[in-house]
């Protein structure tokens, strides 16, 4: 049966970590898989989510199912934080919120309920985009082009390039659009751009889907936050996959969800019912623990203020690894301007070095970043960077 079976490649950011385990390296570093790790390069965990955690201890309570569509309280508290608790989507009750897998199971719910509603759409995606985004859609059924995004000589983003890629496409498109921390690039729209882009998405009648794993990790939770209301406020139904994997820290627990922004109440009911049949059909309902610490947390003012501090710490840190980086590449004796690392946001930094570079720095130091030349800054510590700059400048 399995004798014609093809072996598949590793996959472009979560293979690099089986690479890297089994590396004997002594001074590796991994710089692939975005991941937060502090300054003594220890994955957190967050002071809020130990709190919540032994609050739901000291209460322990039997596993049921879930309903297929998740907490009722995390949906409500993911609602009030992509939306607003009083947004007018939220208090009218437009908006469909389910519990996901993460933000992939987000996107993934999404994609196939896209798939129903408008079977015969194409996707695209940003050029370039993070890996899985092309392979979800694909294997919902889509076919995935992509529109123009990055500008490798400009290091930034190549913005007429964008609305001419997205003033060519077909009337129902679906767009997958990065909300803020572009992955892999780390170069955002400034709000004006966001503004165009809206408005040719209105116009062309597109269908945007904003993923959001990085909120907090650009500017703060409200600022990275502010152009889902953008997409509300010009009246466009819309699709959300949030992750919780970064922001609290929670990779392993497998945490997101997706919402669904839709004309009224009974529009999302309907919208809703039809999520419900793709998580069936695919896992049939999530887990409760990693949703029920995020419900705590969110739902505590003291937790949830906590977990804004906690955030902000780790968006501070990273920006000081950019700056750091700079420096540090520059005293290695990199002859090139790399003050663009400092431009961009989020836990990326597309370095602009090549494949064969990214082979070497894998190969003779141990340090592991994608073949595109992502890096993951926010795995940066004041230990590994000096060791960094120095396998960086001796590739270059
Ligand atoms: C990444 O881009 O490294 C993260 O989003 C992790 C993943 O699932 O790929």
């Amino acid at each position: 049966l399995f004798t014609a079976v093809e072996m598949a490649p590793r996959d472009p950011i979560l293979g690099l970590n089986e690479q890297f385990a089994s590396d004997t390296n002594p001074n590796k570093v991994n710089l692939g898989v975005g991941v937060y790790f502090d300054d003594n390069g220890k994955l957190p965990l967050l002071q809020c989510v130990q709190t919540a955690e032994k609050a739901l201890m000291a209460q322990p309570t039997a596993r049921g199912y879930l309903p297929i569509d998740g907490i009722a309280a995390y949906d409500n508290a993911v609602k009030a934080l992509v939306f607003g608790a009083d947004s007018e989507p939220v208090t009218s009750g437009r908006v469909a919120t389910i519990q996901a897998i993460g933000g992939t199971g987000g996107l993934k719910v999404g994609a196939d309920f896209l798939k129903k509603v408008s079977p015969d759409a194409k996707v695209l995606i940003s050029d370039p985009s993070w890996e899985n985004h092309r392979a979800i859609f694909q294997n919902a059924g889509f076919q995935v082009d992509s529109y123009a995004y990055y500008d490798a000589a400009k290091r930034g983003v190549n913005f007429e390039g964008m609305l001419a890629s997205l003033n060519a496409a077909a009337a129902g498109t679906i767009v997958v659009l990065h909300a803020c921390c572009h992955n892999p690039t780390g170069y955002d729209l400034t709000a004006e751009q966001w503004d165009q882009v809206i408005a040719v998405v209105k116009a062309k009648n597109l269908t945007a889907f904003l993923d959001m794993a990085y909120q907090g990790f650009g500017e703060g939770i409200a600022e990275d936050g502010a152009v889902i209301g953008k997409f509300v406020a010009a009246g466009l139904d819309i699709l959300v996959s949030t992750s919780f994997s970064k922001s609290f820290s929670l990779y392993g627990e497998r945490v997101g969800a997706l919402s669904v922004v839709a004309k009224d109440a009974e529009e999302a009911k309907r919208v809703l019912s039809q999520l419900k049949i793709a998580i069936r059909t695919n896992y049939s309902n999530p887990p409760i623990h990693g949703g029920a610490v995020v419900t705590a947390v969110l739902t505590n003012p003291e937790l949830r203020a906590l977990w804004e501090k906690e955030l902000g710490e780790m968006r501070v840190r990273i920006k000081a690894m950019r700056q750091k980086l700079v420096d540090g590449l520059k005293a290695a004796g990199v002859q090139q301007d790399m003050s663009f690392i400092t431009t961009q946001v989020g836990m990326f930094s597309y370095s602009g070095l090549s494949k064969d570079q990214m082979v070497r720095l894998r190969s003779e130091f141990g340090v592991y970043g994608t073949d595109t030349g992502r890096m993951c800054v926010a795995a940066l510590n004041s230990k590994n960077i000096d060791y960094v700059c120095q396998a960086i400048a001796k590739v270059i």
